[in-house]
């Protein structure tokens, strides 16, 4: 089990009180496994990612990654943890507009202690394998948005992260790149083995998830697929 939250309580102080967002959330995924969150907008999918990535501190509750307490580390520790273990995809894709793709895929591996021509290496053949080569040396305003979230993707990627989080990454695209995307990361996971949760209000995301949990009202049940 690369990922066991159990019991995530996580509110905000808002004008007229607290407002309760995640209540009692359990959550657990398995090397290889995609775990979709579903729900509508506001019902609290960003909050739990933020959580589940370390990102942000529950209220409440237990979460273990790659079998350690994160409550017991500090942030240094925590910091390394989410370095070396967890990579993350997000409605959009954040590459670095200066830069071209393959150097998009470098600077996380060379931030890892890569030297430069194994990043450029392994860079080639991260892009290689979805059938990104001719994009190698575009700047990301120059591909498709399909394109910038597949590189995106490989950019979490990169340095073999355990587990992947993903917040709708498909948000931004139309109906035919989704798809697409959502099949590199079916072949990718299953492929790496990492697990992979990711949040959407896209019921189709659902189709290529292996389990799919809905958020209501700060409650996480499992959903039919
Ligand atoms: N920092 C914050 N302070 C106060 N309320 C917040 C904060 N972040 C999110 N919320 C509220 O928490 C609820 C869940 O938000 P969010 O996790 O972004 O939902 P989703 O990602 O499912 O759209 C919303 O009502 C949102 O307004
Ligand atoms: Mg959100």
């Amino acid at each position: 089990m690369i990922l066991q939250a159990k019991n995530i309580s996580k509110g905000y102080a808002v004008a007229n009180g607290r407002l309760e967002v995640l209540r009692d959330v359990s959550i657990s995924v398995e090397q290889g496994e995609i775990v979709a969150i579903m729900g509508p907008s506001g019902c609290g999918k960003s909050t739990l990612l933020n959580v589940l990535g370390t990102l942000d501190r529950p209220d409440s509750g237990s979460l273990f990654i790659n079998e350690q307490d994160v409550s017991r580390l500090g942030d240094t520790a925590l910091s390394r943890l989410r370095n070396q273990t967890i990579g993350f995809v997000f409605q959009f894709h954040h590459l670095l507009p200066e830069f071209t793709i393959l150097e998009n895929l470098m600077i996380p591996l060379m931030l890892a202690g890569r030297e430069v021509l194994e990043a450029h290496k392994i860079s080639e053949e991260w892009l290689d394998r979805l059938e990104l080569s001719e994009r190698t040396d575009h700047r990301p305003a120059a591909i498709s948005g399909g394109e910038r979230q597949r590189v995106a993707v490989l950019r979490a990627l990169v340095n073999n992260p355990k587990l992947v989080l993903a917040d709708e990454p498909t948000g931004n695209l139309d109906v035919s790149a989704g798809e697409h995307l959502m099949q590199v990361i079916r072949e990718l996971v299953t492929a790496e083995g990492c697990g992979f949760i990711i949040a959407t209000h896209n019921p189709r995301v659902g189709e290529i998830a292996d389990r799919m949990l809905y958020l209501n009202e700060g409650i996480i049940t499992s959903a039919e697929k």
